[in-house]
């Protein structure tokens, strides 16, 4: 879906930031602006600031920053025309439902529809958990230790013995049999018609990250088999891109996400206030729930079962992790089975301490790799030494390879210097990588070009702070300066926009120009100078001569640039001569 820039400017003009951003953090009022704990990173005196005059948001401490959008696109992880669309109802402003074409048009419609259903479902089978036929289903899940707080907070069911009271239920709400056979709830056949695809169970639903019913998982309340049964694939639901939990997750002030194996490890984990925990949805984990949580969290915890299934799934995990860099931590439940056991047993503070206690993903491995060997025996033991040290050498920083070898060294009794060398000796591609690493390592002190570079992008963002701060300076500037001039291109972009505002309407509005941008790393590098503030306690005089420092800078640097490329054009070098000339002669002054 498209929107025009009209369309996507008054949606955002129509709601205030500080009105928005308070219905999720606790902003405190001081002076012009708002301030609070980030929402985004965790900390414990408040770098976060909302400014209403700007509309704009940015935390000092991490670097976030950008408009109501962005805002929206961070914190509930929506794309951008999905926050439009959220904004654009809040403040009743019907957008036009143009730009899609018919198929896509349908498919969405289809896609909406089962997530209406699947809330439909839900809030029925939360409903039928309350009354007296659901009287059982609650007191089993209550005999597994939740509470209500928690029942409610994962919208937990009951679907009745009932054959088929889904299936009226949502006939009654208007939905035709074709659409119902697509939400993978209701099952249709030749000899008896329409029946409900859950049947005697207490019900997970399952959420993804924008807070919509993608599916279920229901469980059967004694030993019957199977044990659960999984919505299954529809338009909505793909169960290798979502996770259990996510929606919760995504908002935690926790270090890392948690991946565990069962929907009731997820909600005791969180009952227990551990509420960054995530399951994957009855497979093995994917590649594409790595790629989800990455958008989170820069860390994994594992907290597999201890059994010989859980560690399986957890060294397929940690080689997945790997692929995608993601460091990942081994939590060991033993002799717990898994993290509702360990919970119920120990308690928040026992699970508490097993974090603190988790170990690296290569130690994890390792430690397994020793248990298929016996020790005792010298060739086994030469044998389990070479499998660790193929491990080892995958480790591409030298760094933390060398202190690996260490600590393996220290805990099997092998001496470092032997191991070193086998490690060294499987490893020869990858420490030629490690080489090269080091040698960037080394050189990462800023070469003077870089330095350069550096000092420019300085010169041009202090230039922008200056024209947000002050209007009068638009004047003089339009006379030497031009948006080309500036170098880094998201600055570019918003002294282009910051330039046609003033022409238009003769002042500017900071968070019109976030409305340009639609990548986080703009938001945030754009967010960043705009939302700076000057300590006006200098005189004009002053300031005029640091603004004109300031632009004879942006103009040489641009003027050198264009004659290097203009190189072999005698006219075009000729009038740049002539513009570099004139740079010294710039004065801005506010007289
Ligand atoms: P409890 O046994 O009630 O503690 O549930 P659990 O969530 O801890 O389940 P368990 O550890 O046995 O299994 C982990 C996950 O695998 C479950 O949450 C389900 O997603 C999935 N799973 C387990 N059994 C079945 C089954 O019979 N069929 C399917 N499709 N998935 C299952
Ligand atoms: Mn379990």
């Amino acid at each position: 879906m498209y929107y025009t820039d009209e369309q996507i400017e008054e949606v955002r003009s129509r709601n205030d930031i500080v009105d928005i951003i308070s219905g999720y953090v606790n902003l405190k009022k001081k002076g012009n602006s708002y301030s609070a704990c980030c929402p985004f990173h965790h900390e414990k005196t408040p770098s976060f600031h909302v400014s209403r005059e700007k509309q704009m948001y940015h935390c000092f401490g991490c670097g976030v920053g950008g408009n109501v959008y962005t805002f929206l696109m961070e914190h509930e992880n929506l794309s951008f025309p999905e926050s439009v669309e959220m904004l654009a109802e809040r403040a009743g402003i019907q957008l036009p439902q143009q730009g899609m074409d018919p198929d896509a048009k349908k498919q969405a419609d289809e896609r909406s529809k089962i997530k209406d259903m699947n809330k439909l479902a839900a809030g029925y089978f939360h409903y039928m958990l309350k009354t007296d036929r659901g009287a059982h289903a609650l007191e089993y899940l209550k005999g597994r230790g939740l509470s209500d707080e928690t029942i409610t907070g994962f919208g937990l069911g009951f679907s009745d013995v009932y054959r088929d009271d889904l299936y009226q239920y949502l006939k009654s709400k208007g939905y035709a049999d074709e659409e119902l056979k697509n939400s993978g709830l209701i099952r249709f056949d030749e000899k008896n018609g329409a029946s409900d695809q859950f049947w005697n169970r207490v019900m997970f639903p399952i959420i993804d990250t924008n807070n919509r019913v993608i599916g279920f998982g229901g469980r059967v309340m004694g030993d019957a088999k199977p044990k659960y049964i999984n919505t299954q694939d529809t338009p909505v639901f793909d169960k290798s891109r979502n996770l259990y939990g996510l929606n919760l997750a995504k908002k935690s002030k926790r270090r890392g996400i948690i991946f565990c194996e069962g929907y009731m490890d997820v909600i005791s984990m969180h009952q227990a206030g551990f509420d960054n925990a995530v399951a994957s949805l009855g497979t093995a984990l994917t590649v594409g729930q790595v790629n989800l949580v990455k958008r989170y969290t820069e860390r994994v915890y594992l907290a597999y079962d201890s059994d010989e299934a859980g560690t399986k799934a957890a060294l397929r995990a940690l080689e997945i992790m790997r692929e995608f860099e993601m460091p990942a931590r081994v939590i060991s439940l033993k002799p717990y089975k898994d993290p509702d056991e360990l919970i119920r047993e120990e308690g928040t503070k026992g699970f508490e301490r097993r974090i603190n206690e988790a170990i690296s993903g290569i130690m994890f491995e390792i430690r397994i790799l020793a248990n298929n060997y016996n020790q005792e025996d010298p060739q086994e033991r030469t044998g389990f030494q070479k499998e660790a040290a193929k491990r080892l050498s995958l480790i591409l920083d030298p760094l933390e390879r060398g202190n690996y070898v260490e600590s393996v060294a220290k805990e099997y009794n092998i001496s470092v210097e032997s191991l070193k060398e086998t490690v060294t000796k499987y490893g020869i591609s990858g420490t030629a990588k490690v080489d090269t690493s080091v040698f960037r390592d080394r050189s990462s002190r800023k070469s003077p070009e870089e330095e350069k570079e550096q000092k420019q992008l300085k010169t041009e963002r202090l230039l922008i702070t200056w024209i947000i701060n002050d209007d009068r300076l638009f004047k003089s500037l339009k006379e030497v300066l031009s948006p080309d001039d500036f170098f880094e291109p998201v600055y570019h972009d918003i002294v282009k926009t910051l330039f046609e505002q003033y022409e238009e309407q003769g002042r500017v509005m900071p968070a019109v120009v976030m409305n340009r941008f639609q990548s986080k790393e703009e938001h945030d590098k754009a967010a960043a100078i705009m939302q700076q503030d000057f300590d006006m306690e200098i005189s004009e005089a002053d300031k005029s001569k640091v603004i004109t420092e300031l632009v004879r800078s942006i103009k040489l640097r641009s003027v050198t640039h264009r004659l290097e490329e203009a190189k072999g054009d005698l006219e075009k070098t000729g009038k740049l001569l002539l513009e570099k000339a004139q740079i010294n002669r710039i004065v801005i002054s506010f007289l």
